[in-house]
């Protein structure tokens, strides 16, 4: 089967760039993406490529290559779901709030709304994508809203989990460590909607790296991953304290332990806890599914993962204040950085907000500086907590376009995220113009030590108790 037009339901931070670079790569394939948000599919029509709504370093590039050639962003859901042979179902997955599995469980309902959507519509064949990341054993409920509801049309659903981090999308697209697809290869139709992904994807990764699955095994592929690599995040946290109370160095360690080919170096860098929309949720989503089944050992043990994350953020608060004589009512505390990680505008679960959530408790006054998030959004996160009234938040937050500005006659600064341009500030500059003892609260291990103890800081940084 060859694919001519797909679909994509879901404009959001996996949607807009993996539609965009399956756009690039085909340009023979004509791909709409669609979203009920009005004002995001009108920004990813924004004649200015430089305001797509998800900034990622080379997306507007490929978005300016494919838009309008084979590239659409539309309101109009039923008319690409109707033309389209492949949709992919790309909308946000997020832990329940309400119900049976708060706090734990995936909401399934906008699935469940696109699976109905499609049967309403369809009028052909179609393949159905799993581009979302799911609860194991969810195709079987998409496939049995669309069968029943449907009008004898017949759906193939594959799941196609997305590995990209943020920040570095579009080089996680162009070259992928593998491409994961889950079918059913014991039909002729099923062996046919996996060929037909495999077919797109062949036309810029190498066919090896494309791995296929059983369905389930690809649903639980993606918890996997995101669970195992959390988990390295926090066992590196978990040793940062320890590191901090016997002069060891989490960053030697790190090298020590990362050069052992079988650990390997990647996600051992200890920080102030992860963030992200997903790690979380994902994990809390694994405990839940292993709860269910009655697998509490197993629940046990990846809960772990989050109850060292929120342990790591709450400490690197309570340091702050600690150092500061035991209280920072009414102290200007300068933040650096509000995203999750560095080179995206997300701030999804960032430890950013957390951290400021319990330093705002203690009445402390904070003003952020982050090179890409706009203010709104930082009161956005916060007023989300309802930890006080939003008026409060105004008064007691403040955001800088500048970061001198913000880090001007504060008692100490808090580095949350570790943007590049951080490294390279005038750090003798920051000093003259805060008030002394002059701290600085080093969350990433970015800054350098001697050069800041040099100049007469107090510095603290995460993993080190030089
Ligand atoms: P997002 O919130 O940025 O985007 C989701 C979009 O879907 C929103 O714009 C929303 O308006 C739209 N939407 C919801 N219901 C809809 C409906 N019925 N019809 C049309 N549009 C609808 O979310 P995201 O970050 O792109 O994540 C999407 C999924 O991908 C999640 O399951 C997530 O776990 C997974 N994922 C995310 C990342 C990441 O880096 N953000 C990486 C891999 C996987
Ligand atoms: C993560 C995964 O890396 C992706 O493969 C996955 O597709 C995605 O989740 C998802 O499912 O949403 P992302 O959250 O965008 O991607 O970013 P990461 O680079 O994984 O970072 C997550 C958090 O961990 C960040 O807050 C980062 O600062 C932190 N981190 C990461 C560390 O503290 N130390 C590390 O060594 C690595």
């Amino acid at each position: 089967m060859s694919i001519t037009k797909i679909c994509c339901i879901g404009a959001g931070y996996v949607g807009g760039p993996t539609m965009s670079v399956i756009a690039q790569k085909c340009p023979h394939i004509q791909v709409t993406v669609v979203d009920l948000n009005e004002a995001r599919i009108a920004a990813w029509n924004n004649p200015d490529v430089n305001k797509i709504p998800v900034y990622e370093p080379g997306l507007a590039d490929v978005v300016a290559e494919a838009r309008g050639r084979n590239l659409f962003f539309s309101m109009d859901a039923d008319k690409a779901i109707d033309a389209a042979e492949m949709i992919f179902i790309s909308v946000n997955t997020p832990t329940k709030t309400y119900g049976a599995g708060k706090g734990q469980a995936a909401d399934l309902r906008y699935i469940e709304l696109c699976a109905r959507q499609i049967a309403r519509v369809a009028k052909q064949d179609k393949i159905v994508i799993e581009k979302s990341t799911l609860p194991v054993r969810t195709a079987s409920s998409i496939k049995s809203i669309l069968d029943h509801v449907g009008n004898g049309v017949q759906f193939q659903i594959l799941s196609n989990p997305e590995f990209l981090a943020e920040g570095t999308a579009v080089a996680d697209l162009h070259q992928p460590d593998r491409i994961l697809i889950g079918g059913d290869n014991t039909t002729t139709e099923g062996r046919a909607a996996l060929e037909a992904l495999v077919e797109i994807y062949a036309h810029w990764v190498p066919r090896e790296r494309i791995l296929t699955t059983n369905v389930w095994s690809s649903e639980l592929s993606k918890l996997t991953a995101n669970a195992f690599l959390a988990q390295r995040v926090s066992s590196i946290n978990a040793l940062s304290e320890l590191c901090e109370q016997t002069g060891a160095n989490i960053n030697e360690i790190s090298r020590a332990i990362g050069t052992d080919s079988r650990i390997g170096p990647k996600f051992l860098k200890a920080s102030v806890g992860f963030g992200g929309s997903c790690f979380q949720k994902d994990i809390l989503n694994l405990v839940y599914i292993a709860r269910s089944y009655g697998l509490h050992e197993v629940a046990h043990y990846w809960e772990q993962v989050i109850i060292m994350n929120d342990h790591q953020k709450s400490r690197f608060a309570k340091k702050i204040v600690r150092t500061l004589y035991n209280t920072v009512s009414g102290k200007k505390i300068a933040f650096l950085g509000w995203a999750f990680k560095k080179d995206t505008n997300d701030t999804r679960e960032s430890a950013a907000i957390y951290v400021a959530d319990e330093l705002l408790a203690e009445q402390a006054v904070i003003t952020v500086y982050d090179p890409r998030v706009p203010a709104g959004q930082v009161y956005a996160d916060l007023d989300y907590l309802k930890s006080r009234a939003a008026d409060e938040n105004r008064d007691l937050v403040k955001v800088a376009a500048d970061p001198y500005e913000a880090m001007k006659e504060a008692h100490a600064v808090a580095i949350l995220t570790e943007w590049d341009e951080f490294r390279t500030y005038n750090w003798q500059h920051v000093y003259d113009v805060m008030l002394k003892p002059a701290f600085v609260f080093d969350g990433r291990g970015i800054v350098n030590r001697e050069a800041l103890e040099q100049i007469g800081f107090h510095l603290y940084r995460i993993g080190s108790g030089e």
